[in-house]
């Protein structure tokens, strides 16, 4: 129980003819200040019930409730301020996070019910963007939480590996790429061909033409056709899988556009029957008129399919497949027109699970302010990015602790962990401005901070020679502990606050509150010293280890245990 639901409780308990349960724990406030109590329980709502004035009734209140949940309850003119029971609460969460470790928050909320994530999915033949990082970040994150309370994530690549850039890619290969340009740096070569396309095809329009007939054939399997976009796929996927191994982030399925090229034609004929279709110059659209969107365009005049049909098709594809719970998107926030037209189709074919999808957007990555542009060849190649977060990360383990054993691993661990922990510390759908000396920094609200503040903490329990007993009772009392147990306390409500919203940075701000609590505590508290307190304050640093790793666990970091 949290803080909460116990003052609420005990409220309750003496007002149950005038108010609901419900209606007091609503009214209960945060106090501002730690000198007025850990809940706050304003008695102006009652003055119209108990016709007194507010004081009064609060002090009345205070001198009915009873228990020994409270250390005291105060009266501050109409409030009434509860002190938690800090011996009571202590022994509570610490033994609690002894007994559950890692699992402390977990739930069974989920069902076991099936969440396909949608995330990353990058375009074939194209680098990697910061925005498909984000993506790939915030869904990785994503779905461990959703697992924590009791969903069954599946991790969805849904490559770009069709469309008509394809045709364009098969002819500017033909006519100025090489096999060996190709498997020395794929992507590379590939985003190359495909920039000279353009050029060349401003003087010379046959081209365009040309790229539409081979896309046409690869449509229709021809195997010429199909072997290159095969081949491009392949050694795209190779590079991806670099970052992706880097990241520590794996797919459950890499099923991307072309996956559905033959499950289109189902969708067309659904909205066909359901007179949804019509024509307008030549194309196949879908009025939108009533949900004030555009029209969706279903097919081109030329008879090609689009995003958007892909999109129907995998909708029902995973509905069909996985029987979701829900279904998530995370995709940047410029998509969301195509996401509330991809509902909305679905809304008219009359499919009542589009509800239970959900566009997870998010912002840019900017630098100096400004977004990232990934025409015209200007890049930021993400494999460097990473790499160079390492070897910073690095160089500060070399400064501090030069003896580390496993130092590299410790580096890959902290550079990496730092990056992803950059992009979740902030509300998805913020821009935020890309500097990467800030992000491996050991100080300020970064990754390595957080981590560095798990081995500190580790480093105290090997001192002490330290293991905690489940059987034991461990208590404190005194102001300073009380900090972080408080926010050990919270740490279910703050999963389920992210599962909510999709929200990871709620755990990444929970992560650095908890560093920072401990930090403070640390430097008050002499925790090593041999007296009677000696052993729960070590359980207090052990059940804050356990919380942190956690924390990071869910964000997709590691948390070593030395560094
Ligand atoms: N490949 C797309 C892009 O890079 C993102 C795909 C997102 N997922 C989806 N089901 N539409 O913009």
């Amino acid at each position: 129980m949290n803080n909460k639901e116990i003052v609420a409780k005990a409220i309750y308990a003496v007002v149950k003819e005038d108010l609901s349960l419900e209606t007091v724990t609503q009214l209960l406030e945060n106090p501002k200040s730690v000198d007025h109590g850990d809940v706050a329980f304003p008695a102006f709502s009652l003055a119209k019930v108990y016709r007194k004035a507010p004081q009064q009734i609060a002090t009345d209140l205070a001198e009915k409730i009873a228990g020994t949940d409270f250390e005291k309850i105060e009266v501050v003119g109409p409030y009434l301020n509860f002190f938690m029971n800090k011996k009571m609460v202590s022994q509570a969460v610490i033994g609690q996070i002894a007994k559950e470790k890692g699992h402390y928050g977990d739930s069974s909320i989920g069902e076991k019910g099936n969440v396909p994530i949608d995330m990353s999915s990058p375009n074939i033949a194209k680098p990697i963007s910061m925005g498909h990082l984000r993506s790939t970040v915030i869904g990785n994150s994503i779905a461990f939480i959703l697992e924590k309370i009791g969903y069954t994530p599946i991790r969805i690549n849904h490559l770009g590996d069709w469309g008509t850039q394809f045709g364009k890619l098969i002819v500017a290969y033909k006519k100025w790429g090489s096999e060996e340009g190709v498997k020395t740096a794929p992507i590379t070569e590939l985003l190359r061909l495909y920039v000279q396309f353009h050029e060349e095809a401003e003087t010379q329009p046959d081209l365009e033409e040309e790229a539409r007939a081979w896309f046409k054939k690869l449509e229709e399997g021809d195997e010429e056709a199909t072997q290159l976009w095969q081949w491009f796929r392949t050694e795209s996927l190779k590079e991806f899988d670099k970052i992706y191994s880097m990241l520590e982030v794996s797919f459950d399925s890499y099923n991307g556009e072309a996956f559905y090229n033959d499950k289109m034609d189902e969708i067309v004929t659904m909205l066909e029957e359901k007179h949804l279709l019509q024509e307008n110059q030549g194309a196949e659209i879908v009025d939108l008129t009533a949900y004030d969107l555009n029209p969706a365009l279903i097919k081109k005049s030329d008879g090609a399919t689009l995003y958007i049909t892909r999109d129907l098709a995998a909708a029902v594809y995973r509905k069909r497949n996985y029987d979701f719970a829900k279904s998530i998107y995370v995709v940047g926030n410029e998509q969301s027109n195509h996401f509330k037209q991809l509902k909305a189709v679905l809304n008219e074919l009359g499919f009542d699970w589009s509800d239970d999808m959900h566009h997870v957007p998010f912002g840019l990555i900017t630098q100096g302010g400004k977004k990232l542009s990934t025409r015209k060849g200007k890049i930021v190649l993400l494999e460097e990015v990473l790499n160079e977060a390492v070897t910073l990360a690095n160089n500060q383990i070399m400064e501090k602790n030069p003896d580390l054993p496993n130092r590299e691993e410790v580096a890959r661990q902290v550079g990496i962990g730092s990056v992803i922990f950059h992009d979740l510390k902030n509300d998805r759908l913020n821009n935020f401005d890309f500097v990467l000396e800030e992000v491996v920094r050991f100080e300020g609200e970064t990754g390595p901070y957080v981590q560095y503040t798990h081995a500190r903490a580790m480093s105290i329990l090997r001192k002490a020679d330290f293991t905690i007993d489940e059987t034991k009772e461990y208590a404190l009392d005194d102001k300073d502990s009380w900090e972080v147990i408080k926010l050990l306390q919270k740490f279910p409500d703050v999963v389920m606050q992210a599962a909510d919203k999709y929200e990871p940075s709620v755990i990444a701000k929970h992560a650095i509150q908890v560093a920072q609590a401990f930090n403070k505590y640390y430097a008050h508290v002499k925790i090593l010293t041999d007296d009677a307190q000696k052993e729960s304050r070590l359980a207090l640093v052990y059940a804050m280890a356990t919380i942190i790793k956690e924390d990071l666990r869910l964000l997709g970091l590691h948390a070593p245990d030395e560094m």
